[in-house]
């Protein structure tokens, strides 16, 4: 059988000579060159706990591919963004478009150089939905690793994950917490290797990719420090071979089906807004319908049941102390809310890895039962109305209330919010309008952690609401809705929007609303001027003149 399905294109033709020569003077041995070559990249770089190891899970891996003899195994780099370093500020501009350029990235190498198959190790964020994307783009064998979730901190009996930095800001601004505590949480908020440690985007978007087959079991649970997570990356080799060999490629595992998977997983556990965008995304790279409209079928048929931050308590290194993500999705599988037939990088379907895996300890209070949820649906609403025509995404876990009726007070900008906060400007009953941050107006679609952590930390989170046609982190919370779609800068009516005008949101009917009448708001239109773009040159401007918007997943490409 013939694995070196796309390298022998270089290794295989004579008259490639010069090819084969780079090859080998990369280190390939000449008799190496008819076997498989698997391209190992990674996200890793300094600076970011989230990925300042990947390059050493690399080698792990490239050691297992080299120890099976069977296969050449080939190093690469991406570039990655950390989004906890660019939050609040100019570089969180580049978080959503570093998911573009790293599934460019990975199809650019295994395109141009014929890997015939793929391990991609991601860390934070935007690495996980890149990879998969780039994995979907390509069609080849490949499997995802996640570099694994950090550990929590702690500071005088308190746990700490980076969101306590965030919202200690809030709480120093509001002298709820004195000089000396608010420098030991930032000393303290991330002990370590690993992704933010809650169901922030990174934990999310790693479990949904394990239950939609692309990851070995308990990759997206093991944390990036455990025993766990090296066993892994040193055991890979026989798992890509074993794919190689079967030519079992993306489009096998990631189906309409194991989509659904993912979005269930991400439902109960109470995952991030930003799924809503990369699932999407990777749907329709992989050439699968889906938009938001689905979604909210999902959450409508679909409780929330896990107790994890932001909302909740526990973080992913509690969920792995209790038998990780197989034994969510053993639960999951008992109580038919994922299909067991689909197939994952195992080869073998999910019914088949879980057989022998243990489920959830019985006395966890982590996951409740389906008889007992912390809500009977499932907390990411998609909202329409005359300032989202296109569609909203909103995050309801039910702490924060499921519908809100206040005034607006408008922000073009996140700094703008910011400032607004920090002076008190922002008032109980208010509903904060943040726009022009969308994905031309930002540029990148920007998250909003530190506006709404500083409504946190100021006390105010369960009386003003905040909405944006920006995104969210993983690690907001309150009432907020994000996405809005059409956004400001392409025209949309959040622009419109004035101050002290009334906004309804409405979870349960799946409305927002401002409450002016057509004519007013027809009037208004008349008038807009359309701002400039924040940015005329450079990966920025060409994001802007590519990307779509996020009710459609943020394309750059379809
Ligand atoms: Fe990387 Fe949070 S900054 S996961």
């Amino acid at each position: 059988m013939i694995l070196n399905r796309y390298s022998r294109v270089l290794t295989q033709d004579e008259s490639l000579p010069a090819s084969q020569a780079m090859i080998i003077g990369s280190g390939v041995p000449y008799e190496d060159l008819n076997k498989p070559f698997v391209g190992i990249g990674s996200t890793g770089f300094d600076g970011n706990p989230c990925n300042m190891h990947l390059t050493t899970l690399a080698a792990l891996q490239k050691k297992s591919v080299l120890d099976t003899k069977q296969m050449v195994g080939l190093l690469f780099n991406t570039i990655g963004v950390s989004d906890g370093i660019t939050n609040g500020n100019d570089g969180m501009r580049y978080s959503l478009p570093s998911r573009e350029i790293i599934a460019d990235s990975i199809e650019t190498m295994a395109g141009a150089h014929f890997h015939d198959g793929i391990i991609f190790t991601a860390g934070c964020d935007k690495n996980m939905p890149g990879a998969i994307m780039a994995m979907a783009r390509l069609n080849r064998p490949a499997i995802m690793v996640y570099g694994g979730t950090i550990g929590g901190g702690n500071y005088k009996g308190e746990k700490l994950n980076i969101v306590s930095a965030f919202e200690a800001y809030g709480k120093k601004i509001n002298g709820k917490i004195s000089e000396e505590d608010f420098k030991e949480v930032i000393k303290n908020s991330c002990p370590g290797p690993g992704a933010c440690g809650g169901m922030y985007t990174a934990n999310t978007m790693a479990t949904a990719i394990e239950v939609m087959g692309m990851s070995l079991p308990y990759s997206s649970s093991s944390p990036a420090r455990s025993e766990e997570k090296k066993k892994e990356c040193m055991n890979i080799g026989k798992h890509i071979y074993n794919l190689l060999e079967k030519d079992i490629k993306p489009s096998d595992i990631i189906t309409p089906a194991s989509i659904l998977n993912a979005l269930r997983v991400v439902t109960i556990l109470g995952g991030s807004t930003n799924a809503a965008l990369h699932m999407i995304a990777i749907a329709r790279t992989m050439g699968i319908p889906l938009d938001l409209a689905q979604l909210q079928k999902i959450t409508d048929t679909t409780p929330l049941l896990a107790d994890m931050k932001p909302s909740g308590k526990y973080l992913m290194e509690d969920l792995h102390a209790l038998g990780g993500t197989p034994a969510v999705m053993k639960f999951m599988l008992e109580e038919g809310m994922i299909d067991g037939n689909c197939l994952t990088v195992t080869g073998k379907t999910i019914a088949e890895n879980l057989k022998d895996l243990p489920g959830l300890p019985k006395d966890q209070d982590l996951l409740r039962p389906v008889s007992n949820p912390i809500k009977k649906e499932g907390h990411i609403q998609v909202l329409y109305g005359n300032i989202a025509k296109k569609g909203a995404v909103a995050k309801i876990t039910g702490h924060e209330g499921e519908k809100f009726e206040g005034t607006a007070i408008c922000f073009d900008s996140e700094v703008a919010a910011n400032e607004g906060i920090r002076e008190g400007k922002v008032k109980p009953g208010n509903v904060v309008v943040i726009r022009y941050v969308g994905p031309k107006g930002g540029p990148g679609m920007p998250e909003m952690l530190k506006p709404t952590s500083a409504i946190i930390g100021a006390g105010l989170g369960d009386k003003v609401a905040l909405i944006t046609d920006g995104r969210f982190s993983g690690g907001s919370h309150g009432f907020v809705v994000g996405h809005i779609t059409p956004e400001a800068m392409e025209g949309g009516e959040l622009a419109l929007v004035k101050d002290g005008d009334t906004i309804l949101i409405d979870a349960i009917k799946n409305q927002i609303e401002v409450k002016v009448t057509p004519e007013e708001l027809e009037l208004r239109k008349k008038n807009w001027v359309k701002p400039p773009y924040r940015v005329t040159s450079g990966y920025l401007w060409k994001y802007i003149q590519l990307v779509q918007d996020a009710s459609t997943g943020c394309l750059t490409d379809l």
